[in-house]
């Protein structure tokens, strides 16, 4: 059963998306995309991860290795965020944790993006859960692979997130008759606030801008050599479809919603990132605004009509935006008063 608008937790991660399957894609891309490959495929396995409504899917290989393949029409509205992936995951450092990007080309009317393919599984981030400190550290660690932002031509933070992440400005001027009676009390103040963060947003890191649960993997294997059969647990950061130039606090901050939504109070959120330089660094005010400007976002996209083919993203986002607002509660309470 799909989750409906009042399902009581978000919809299941992997099982967001509905694409296209891979056999789909017109014969010609597939041969174009084979023809990059080094041996035929022989298995499919299309992704549910993620909200896009482009094909993303595993293709198992006859020489025993796989790679991922994304791909959306040239036509589609989304297809700028794939040419800038593409751009971005050309250029990262190999000490990333990332995928490595095999092949990216347009053909036959289709932008195409082939990688490494990673094994693994999105975490678990409730609480509890033994993937958190991996997956804080990963994140954390992240900010010496990426300072100095290794991308020249990239827009900084400040307008390439700052131009979508705000919505309180929005929902004043439409005011849904839902909207809870505490946001009602405080729609100037949070319309004041959201904007705050914008002008700490920019500085000398590539920030990937979108880290959430469906955009990592915990990655399985297995070692070889003396430890052979030993397992080996790492994390992996895909999607790097919305990066840009800025401060690093962001990509840290960005999974206190996450882990709220995961079942953390937001005081406990919080304390999951409390040995991360970047959080510590951090002038509370900033991160009270970056709170405030999240949940102001969701609380406005999750009343906007669904996209069509993307069933669950509002769900998803009327879930996000009542952990961002339990954030924010959090932080006006003690930490640091609405700037
Ligand atoms: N290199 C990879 N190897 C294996 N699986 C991957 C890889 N990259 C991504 N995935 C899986 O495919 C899903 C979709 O990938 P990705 O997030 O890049 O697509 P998207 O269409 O941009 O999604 P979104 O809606 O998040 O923008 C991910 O949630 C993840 O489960
Ligand atoms: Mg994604």
């Amino acid at each position: 059963m799909s989750p409906s608008s009042d399902s009581p937790s978000p919809p299941p991660l992997g099982r967001t998306a509905i694409r296209p399957a891979w056999d789909t894609l017109p014969g010609p891309v597939r041969q174009a995309i084979a023809e990059q490959l080094p041996a035929p495929v022989t298995a499919v396995v299309n992704q549910g991860g993620g909200f896009t409504p482009g094909i993303a899917a595993q293709l198992r290989l006859a020489d025993g290795t796989a790679v991922f393949v994304k791909a959306v029409p040239t036509t589609h509205p989304l297809v700028g965020t794939y040419r800038h992936e593409g751009h971005i995951a050309a250029r990262l450092p190999l000490a990333t944790p990332a995928p490595r990007l095999r092949w990216t080309g347009t053909t036959g009317g289709w932008v195409v993006l082939v990688f490494d393919n990673v094994e693994g599984r999105h975490p678990d981030l409730a609480p509890g859960s033994a993937d958190i400190s991996g997956v804080v550290n990963a994140v954390a660690a992240m900010s010496q692979t990426l300072t100095p932002c290794p991308i020249l031509d990239v827009e900084p933070s400040s307008t390439a997130r700052g131009d979508w992440l705000h919505g309180w400005d929005l929902l004043v001027h439409d005011m849904p008759h839902d909207l809870g009676g505490w946001e009602r009390r405080h729609l100037n103040e949070l319309v004041k606030a959201e904007t705050v963060w914008k002008a700490h947003a920019d500085g000398p890191a590539l920030v990937h801008g979108d880290i959430r649960p469906d955009n990592l993997l915990v990655t399985t294997g297995t070692r070889t050599g003396t430890d052979a059969g030993a397992p080996v647990d790492g994390i992996a950061v895909v999607d790097w479809a919305r990066a840009s130039r800025g401060a690093f606090w962001q990509d840290v901050a960005d999974l206190v919603p996450h882990l709220i939504m995961a079942g953390h109070t937001p005081a406990a959120a919080e304390a999951c990132l409390a040995a991360v330089p970047a959080w510590q660094q951090t002038d509370a005010g900033v991160l009270t605004s970056y709170a405030i400007a999240y949940a102001g976002y969701w609380a406005w996209a999750s009343r906007q009509p669904a996209p069509p083919g993307v069933p669950h993203l509002r769900t998803y986002q009327r879930h996000a935006a009542t952990a961002a607002i339990a954030w924010i509660r959090h932080r006006a309470d003690g930490i640091s008063p609405i700037p």
